[in-house]
This record gives C-alpha cells, structure tokens and sequence, in this order.
C-alpha cells in the first residue's frame, strides 16, 4: 500500500495496479476469454474445435489475418511460410558462436533479432503492407528452423536444413530429431499432437509476453526485434518457463519417493518459497480450458506411442489433490495450459529445456497478430506512470565528505 502523503511533486491522478492485474492495456479482436466460465475463442471460433479440426498454420492465418482462409488464400499462404524456411548461411556463424551450453530460448532470442540484421528494410516503420506481410511470413517460416538449431547447438550437433516437402510441424521434426546424413521419416501421431499443442498456445490475449510484444512494438521498433522481447519474456518460470519447471517438479516429486500430499502441504506452507508449477492463473478462475484439452491429448498420445509415463500418475494425483483442497478451493487454483503439456512434450522426445522454445513456436501467431493489430490501430508508444516514493530533493555531498 502506498501512503498518500508519499507523493511528492505529482499532478494528475495516477492508478497503481501492480502487475497490472485489473487494468486494460488495449481494445483487442483477436482473443476472447472469460476466466471465470473458462472460456477461450480465437477470432470468435471455441478453442475446442480449432484444437479438433483446425491445423497450426491455418489458427496462424486466423490469429494474424482475421478471418479463416479461403482454400486458396490458404494455400498461397502455406507456399510463402513453406519457401521462406531456410535461414541466411551466414546465422549459422551466429549459431556456432554459442556454446553448448547456452539455453535454447537465448540462442533463439538472439536469432530472432539478428532477423534485423539481414533484412534491415524491416527496421523502417513507414514500409509498405507488402514488406510488413513478408516479414511476417519470413518469421513464421524461419521461427522452427531457428527453434531447432538451438537444440542442434545444445547438443553438438550438425544442423539439418529445412526440407520443404514437409509441412510445419513435419519440417520441424525432421530438423530437431534429423541427421543431415540420414533420412527421417515423421511419425503421424507425433506430427499431429505437436500441431495441436501449437494451436493451444497460439494466442492468451494481453499476457506477459504479448503485452511486452505490443509495448515494444509501440516505439516502432521491428517486428523481429518486437518478437525477440517475447521470447524473453516467455523464458521466466511463471509465465512459458512453468512448462519446464513442472516436469523438473513431477521428476522431483517421483525420485522423493512420489509422496504427493507432502508436496501439497509444502505448497501451501508460506514460510516455503514452493509453489505448485503448472497451477494457478491469473486469468482462469474456474479451469483452463486448454488443460482440459491437453489432459485428454496426453492420455491419447501415451496410448498410441505405447509409453507409460509414472509421472503422469503424480501429476493426476495433484490435480485429485487439488481439487479437494481447501487452500487450492479458496484460491481458485486449478492446472494450467502446462500442468499437462510437458508429459505430451516428453513422450514426443523433446527435452525438457526445450519445452519452453516449443511455447514460443505455438505462440509466434499470438505474437505476430498483437504487433499487428497494435499498429493498425495506431496505438501510442507505451509508457506507464509510476507514483515516485523516494527522496525528497538534497544536495550534493562531495566524495571526500560523505
Ligand atoms: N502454488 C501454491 N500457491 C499458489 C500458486 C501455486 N502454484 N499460485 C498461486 N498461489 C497462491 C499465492 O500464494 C497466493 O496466496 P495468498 O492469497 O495466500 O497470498 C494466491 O494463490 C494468489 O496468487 P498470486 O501469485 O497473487 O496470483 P497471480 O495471479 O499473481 O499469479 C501465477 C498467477 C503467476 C500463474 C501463479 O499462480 C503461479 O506462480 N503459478 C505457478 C507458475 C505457473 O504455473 N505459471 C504458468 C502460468 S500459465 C502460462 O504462463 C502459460
């Protein structure tokens, strides 16, 4: 709490909402969610259908353009994102400069803005529509091929190039689990849940790293400079980063010997730094609808590829918990988008500290469709106001008096 008479030298009224927990940024049209009916529409359709019936690259164009596409709108779209897959030779340097132990989102953060390096046009704010639709093409096509070479780099392996034959998440595949000297054939089911994972992050309206995308994007800056910033904000663990931290708690839970209500107490215990990842949002009161989703995809897929996973177990068993708990009751915490997508993750092959850069794949057209509407509609340059709480003026004391 702020004490009134702290404010020095102010004019005007000023709101203080940290986090910015009850106060609009934006007007938006792409994303309508009701947390407390668990709610979640892309351009008006359900969540649930576009997971059921839709593909990634179509929920892209929905999200970024506005409507879903005619069938040849969708494929000239789908041609463009396909031909602009293969990245500048010379970001290959850029890549083979980091080490191995370089996480993956900083590699592909930092690919992402050298983007404005090899296509500087894109740093001019007054381009025409047709170069500001082909960077969104360029990013969209370029995002998986740098997605995967981040892994490549963590694990010292040679790069494979993107094989244009392949869709989206075929492509992605073959250059993340590919060798350049072998051939690689994608497995449908594997292809199919990656998709629907991607769809479910598409877009969350105004969240942390999409409003750090749209303030970004207010000065002018680029759209890859302005998509490199949310990465970034995506990485910590209470927003994309919760993915990782999950399956490294579900891992935890297990090897302590899987006793889940000790766990529990440790979660509600507030002298414990604990807390339950993969629960809790700060929108959704009620459920998450994407949980729902990805909850059935991860019984699904574990069935189909044939594996057991006693971490699934835990992870049900919290959720049990949970839900007839009184602590996690009063304070309408449920699982999160997370909570379950790091299981799917897993039985896919993909490591846990990729999780979070397979986040920003499915958010990318989250992104893209938040810079874009945010300069159409013009918006002016982000700037909050802060109330000043420190020191009144005072005078200079010269070192060698202090
Ligand atoms: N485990 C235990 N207690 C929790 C948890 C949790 N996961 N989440 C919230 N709480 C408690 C808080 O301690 C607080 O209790 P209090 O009222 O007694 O002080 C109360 O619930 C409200 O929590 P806030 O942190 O104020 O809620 P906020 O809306 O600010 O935070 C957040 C939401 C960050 C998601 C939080 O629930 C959290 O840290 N969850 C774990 C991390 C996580 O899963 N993040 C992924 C979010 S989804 C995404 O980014 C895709």
């Amino acid at each position: 709490a702020i004490d009134i008479s702290s404010l020095r030298g102010q004019s005007g009224v000023i709101t203080i909402d940290p986090g910015f927990k009850n106060t609009g940024s934006t007007k938006s049209a792409i994303t309508f969610l009701d947390g407390e009916k668990g709610i979640l529409r892309y351009r008006g359709y359900p969540i649930e259908q576009l997971a059921d019936k839709s593909t990634f690259l179509e929920v892209a164009y929905l999200l970024i353009y506005g409507e879903l596409p005619q069938k040849s709108e969708f494929e000239t779209f789908k041609s463009q994102v396909t031909n602009h897959t293969l990245v500048h030779e010379d970001i290959k340097k850029l890549l083979d400069g980091f080490p191995s132990t370089a996480h993956p989102m900083g590699v592909l953060s930092s690919l992402v803005t050298s983007l404005t390096a090899f296509y500087p046009q894109s740093l001019d704010p007054n381009r025409s529509w047709e170069e500001v639709n082909l960077s969104i093409i360029r990013i969209l096509a370029k995002m998986p091929t740098f997605a995967a070479w981040s892994y490549k780099n963590q694990m010292g392996h040679p790069v494979v190039y993107p094989d244009n034959k392949l869709d989206y998440c075929g492509n992605f595949l073959k250059m993340m689990f590919g060798l350049p000297t072998e051939e690689y054939e994608v497995d449908p089911v594997v292809s199919r849940a990656l998709d629907k994972l991607l769809i479910l992050h598409a877009d969350h309206e105004q969240n942390c790293s999409a409003s750090t995308v749209r303030i970004v994007g207010s000065s002018q800056a680029s759209l890859y400079a302005s998509i490199s910033a949310g990465i970034n904000a995506l990485w910590g663990p209470l927003h994309g980063g919760a993915n990782t931290a999950v399956i490294e708690m579900l891992e935890g839970i297990k090897a302590d010997g899987g006793d889940t209500k000790k766990w529990m107490a440790k979660a509600k215990d507030k002298n414990d730094p604990f807390r339950l990842m993969g629960f809790g949002h700060r929108v959704y009161k009620n459920f998450d609808p994407r949980a729902r989703i990805i909850k059935k995809a991860a019984d699904d897929v574990l069935e189909k590829l044939g594996v057991n996973d006693p971490v699934l177990d835990i992870a049900k068993g919290l959720e049990q918990e949970a839900l007839e708990d009184q602590y996690f009751v009063d304070r309408k915490l449920y699982p999160n988008v997370d909570f379950y997508s790091g299981i799917i993750y897993r039985a896919l092959g993909i490591p846990a500290e990729m999780f979070t850069v397979m986040f920003a794949l499915g958010r990318l057209p989250g992104w893209i469709a938040q810079w874009k509407e945010m300069r159409e509609n013009k918006e002016p340059i982000g700037r909050p106001r802060q109330v000043y709480v420190g020191e009144n003026e005072r005078d200079y004391v010269d070192l060698a008096k202090r």
